[in-house]
């Protein structure tokens, strides 16, 4: 089986403080739950990856109707945890953004549709009512995987109504809820296993 060129994870985090302003030791209050986003960046990017590469992993915090943080692979950030994310969160928002974030002024929709304008892009939400996971095979080369993903409440129903009009696949792990950050594990080790 061959390997994907690209996976991204798309969250959607519309309630977090856009200018950076909350205190790192108090995240699910003053950061108005960016611990959620945290969990799921050390997630893609710290402890799930095994044998997949992870400069192939991207993940994007979508912050408000017209800005996101576009993250790719730290030089190093083996172990580094919530709260080291949330550092690097804080910086970014504050004008001051780590070389591998990138701060994109784009609504979602827009950005959707530039996405989709990719070669060989596959884009999902996932959502507890959907195909399963295990369906999908990578059998084109240079295919890119892109999944959509709820803070803790889910979706806003702005999302929801973007995700309606584009008709995007949802794709499911079972239909209890899970973090936010077991989904990206369960993912990224999907992916892994179709290729041992
Ligand atoms: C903590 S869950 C949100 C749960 C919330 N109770 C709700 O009503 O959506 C965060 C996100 O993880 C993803 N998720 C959670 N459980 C899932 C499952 N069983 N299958 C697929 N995605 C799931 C969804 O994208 C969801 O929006």
């Amino acid at each position: 089986m061959t390997a994907p060129t690209g996976i991204r994870f798309i969250g959607i985090f519309m309630g977090i403080p856009s200018d950076g302003k909350f205190t790192l030791k108090d995240l699910p209050g003053t950061g108005k739950r960016v611990d959620v986003l945290c969990r799921s960046l050390a997630a893609c990017f710290d402890w799930a990856p095994e044998t997949i590469q992870s400069d192939i992993l991207e993940f994007v915090a979508v912050l408000s109707p017209d800005r996101m943080l576009i993250v790719k692979k730290p030089p190093d950030c083996a172990y580094k945890g919530e709260t080291w994310w949330a550092e690097v969160v804080k910086s970014s928002l504050t004008g001051a953004p780590p070389d591998f974030v990138e701060d994109k002024v784009i609504s979602l929709d827009q950005y959707l549709q530039e996405i989709l304008n990719e070669d060989r892009l596959y884009l999902y939400v996932l959502e507890e009512v959907g195909i399963p996971l295990s369906s999908i095979s990578v059998t084109t080369k240079d295919s890119q995987y892109s999944f959509m993903l709820g803070n803790h409440l889910g979706f806003d129903e702005p999302t929801h109504e973007i995700i309606q009009n584009l008709e995007i696949q949802p794709i499911s792990l079972g239909q209890l809820s899970y973090l936010g950050s077991h989904c990206v594990a369960s993912v990224i080790s999907h992916f892994e296993r179709m290729v041992k």
